[in-house]
């Protein structure tokens, strides 16, 4: 761990060849849960904790360690090979869309998908939903599934053509709920998200205010957090 006086080292992670991931500059380690109903759908991520590991680990990449998530040494003995694989292809070419309502075009990059299941339920997958998407309910399931997605596989627009929407949605709210609640400019609220540019903030503040005019469950919830915030 660095002292006072030392340089820090730079966060990063670096892919090495065939081998681990380098984690340097003492970057958090968080371990997040599936949290699901029960009947084992998938509902939501759960953090379930933070670790310090100090300023350098070693993360598997090859997927073949007996101490995932760390490496332990067997990419070796497997000989992994680490070369790139993935599509790359633009995205537009990756992406193909859902047949069904008109009301919401969703596009799925299947190259993206990392399997995690949150885009269906034990009574319909998102393909059946998009089919009855004329239906306002059926239309926010459709677009709560594309938030959870966690891997960025699904997006979804309001309208041929229209701009496409891919899930970045509690970041959002909080942005929303800054906007609401604050006289911050829409840069100084970029600056506490991170140096984020004032275009993203006011994409932010747009999205959720678009969502909550048909997504009665993310209605609900707006209104719940903007009143506990209001209350002294
Ligand atoms: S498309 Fe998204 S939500 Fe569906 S399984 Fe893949 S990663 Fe999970
Ligand atoms: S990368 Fe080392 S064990 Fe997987």
């Amino acid at each position: 761990m660095s002292t006072e006086g030392e340089n820090p080292i730079e966060k990063k992670i670096i892919v090495t060849e065939d081998g681990p991931y380098f984690v340097l500059g003492g970057l958090l380690l968080v371990h997040k849960m599936q949290v699901v109903s029960e009947y084992g759908e998938p509902l939501a991520w759960k953090t379930e904790g933070a670790r310090e590991l100090g300023e350098c680990y070693v993360l598997c990449r090859c997927g073949n360690s007996h101490e995932k998530p760390f490496c332990d040494g067997t990419h070796c003995k497997v000989e992994f090979d680490g070369r790139e694989t993935a599509d790359t292809r633009p995205k537009a070419e990756r992406q193909v869309v859902l047949p069904g309502s008109e009301k919401i075009i969703v596009r799925r990059d299947e190259s993206l998908c990392s399997k995690s299941g949150f885009c269906g339920n034990r009574l319909a997958t998102i393909d059946q939903l998009v089919l009855g998407a004329d239906d306002p309910n059926l239309r926010s399931q459709v677009i709560a599934m594309v938030e959870r997605c966690p891997s960025g596989a699904l997006t979804y627009a309001l309208e041929a053509g229209g701009e496409q929407i891919e899930p970045d949605l509690p970041r959002q709210v909080a942005m929303y709920l800054c906007r609401q609640l604050t006289d911050l400019s829409l840069p100084k609220i970029g600056l506490l998200f991170g140096s984020r540019d004032h275009t993203t903030v006011l994409h932010g503040v747009n999205t959720v205010h678009r969502l909550i005019q048909t997504d009665r469950a993310l209605f609900d919830q707006v209104t719940a957090l903007l009143q506990s915030l209001r209350t002294p």
